[in-house]
């Protein structure tokens, strides 16, 4: 799943750091549960490995990730399978032409939000099922917070630099609503998420690049080293250290 405005994400250093997202986004794809034959859109599919485990649940998958290297990776490990390049915000798709819209991960990097909704409801045909997770109000708050205080403590505003967009539940079963869905399950809950060897700069690294951009080298390191200061406390469980995932699910249904 790739995001508006949050730098490069190599795909291959998404798959070796990230590999997660996917796993964890299974659950996603049981709330989906994709019949036989379905038509099924596949919204920031990364590096393809759900509209894989879509596929193999006898669902015909188009995954879609803005990112042309995504794109290109997911093509390389999955020839059987179609992807293509495209914007969640105006998806050049066809009316009506999938039966489900399905995404894991990518809406929380979309501030245009109404915009993507829109977009995912003209391509679903009526009745059609729009299935997605993405980090609901609160996510990441603990790396939030230390970021934006490092950035402050150089009188660097983190405001025009933060790329994610974590709505309540109320406000994105709204969004829906207005656009003409018709919400049928929605949840928001903690889901924290370890963050092995690499740890919170790994996150940073593979994550947070829009923080960073314009910087030297130098001050990427010394604000690098004050995020995990600040952060390392409110991340260490007992096995090690977490971020703090909180998690929006949806289900909805065209009307
Ligand atoms: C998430 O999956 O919730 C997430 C990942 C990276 C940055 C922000 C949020």
């Amino acid at each position: 799943m790739t995001m508006v405005g949050a730098g490069d994400w190599a795909a291959s250093e998404y798959d070796r750091s990230a590999g997660y997202v996917s796993r964890l986004g299974e659950d996603v794809v049981d709330l989906l549960d994709p019949r036989l034959g379905e038509r099924v859109l596949d919204l920031g599919c990364g590096t393809g490995d759900l509209s894989a485990e879509l596929s193999s649940r006898g669902a015909e998958v188009l995954g879609v990730d803005l990112s042309p290297e995504m794109v290109s990776r997911s093509a390389e490990k999955y020839p059987a399978l179609r992807f293509e390049a495209g914007d969640a915000r105006s998806l050049g798709l066809r009316p009506e032409s999938f039966d489900a819209v399905f995404s894991n991960a990518t809406l929380h990097w979309i501030k245009e939000a109404s915009k993507a909704i829109r977009a995912v409801r003209r391509v679903l045909r009526p009745g059609g099922r729009f299935v997605a997770e993405l980090g609901g109000r609160g996510n990441v708050r603990t790396i939030e917070r230390a970021i934006e205080e490092a950035l402050a403590e150089r009188v660097i505003s983190s405001a025009d630099r933060n790329p994610w967009y974590f709505p309540s539940l109320a406000e994105y079963a709204g969004l829906l609503e207005e656009a003409g869905f018709e919400v049928r399950y929605a949840v928001l809950f903690d889901r924290p998420t370890p963050l092995g060897e690499e740890g919170i700069e790994g996150w940073l690294r593979v994550f947070a690049g829009s923080f960073f951009e314009g910087l030297s080298e130098e001050e990427r390191g010394e604000i690098t080293e004050r995020v995990v200061e600040k952060a390392r406390p409110g991340l260490s469980g007992e096995d090690g250290l977490f971020a703090d995932y909180r998690r929006l699910r949806v289900s909805a249904v065209k009307v």
